[in-house]
């Protein structure tokens, strides 16, 4: 089956800007990205039209609660027949495992990630929650834990794929923002690599937005980027 690497970020403040993007998008070359606001905004009947024109869903809700709603919410995020949705780590062991549990009996078996270290968090952040350790160290240790729940794998930084890939093998699926193709605008992004640096890195599906949802020709850039992963 095709199997496109880029996941293009629809962070849009309302469905009708976001559909104005699919519509100049072509399914067999990136998948999409829906978050909580537009996910809000537009719900199931939103993921329904564009699943419509063929293109395959990352539902980025990040569920963090007790393991049996958690579960419950990977249910009903399956009954969409989205591709992938995640979870955070920082809800445990029983919690990942319970959605892993949930997502392994359904009949159209999205993947299932964690997100590990929200990247807006530094040491002393961590500090004040309670956790010891740097991020890359805390990423490591839950990135582990996802592994050993049954998750498909993680969302990381380019810069954290390096590492995790070296602990992990190649079916764990290493999910990466802070794309940046050379020379564009990296907007608030600390920390960005190019496609082709983050795939050498490890990642296996790049997210992608701004530099694809701001271009004046969002489609030429797509394909510039998924040239330059073919070049590879
Ligand atoms: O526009 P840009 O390419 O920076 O968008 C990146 C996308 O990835 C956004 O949806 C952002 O919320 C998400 N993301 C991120 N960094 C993380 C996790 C998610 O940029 N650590």
């Amino acid at each position: 089956m095709n199997d496109p690497q880029i996941i293009v970020a629809l962070d849009f403040p309302d469905t009708a800007p976001a559909l104005a993007l699919v519509d100049q998008l072509d399914p067999l070359t990136c998948r999409l990205k829906v978050g909580k606001e537009l996910f809000i905004r537009g719900g199931p009947q939103f993921v329904e039209s564009v699943q419509a024109q063929g293109f395959q869903i990352f539902l980025d809700l990040k569920f963090h609660d007790i393991p049996n709603t958690v579960a419950a919410a990977c249910r009903a995020a399956a009954d969409l027949d989205v591709w992938m949705i995640n979870v955070h780590a920082l809800g445990g062991l029983q919690m990942m495992e319970a959605a892993a549990a949930a997502v392994a009996s359904h009949p159209n078996r999205p993947l299932c990630i964690g997100v590990t270290v929200l990247t807006s968090l530094d040491t002393s952040d961590l500090r004040d929650i309670g956790l010891t350790g740097n991020p890359a160290e805390n990423v490591e240790q839950l990135a582990a834990l996802a592994e050993q729940a049954g998750l498909d794998g993680v969302v990381c930084s380019a810069s954290e794929a390096t590492h995790l890939r070296r602990s992990h093998n190649a079916d764990f699926k290493l999910v990466t923002p802070g794309i940046r193709p050379a020379g564009m605008d990296v907007n608030d992004q600390k920390r960005i690599m190019t496609p082709s640096q983050a795939v050498a890195a490890g990642a296996s599906y790049l997210v992608v937005g701004r530099p694809i949802t701001r271009a004046d020709d969002p489609l030429q850039v797509l394909d510039a980027i998924n040239a330059e992963l073919t070049e590879q």
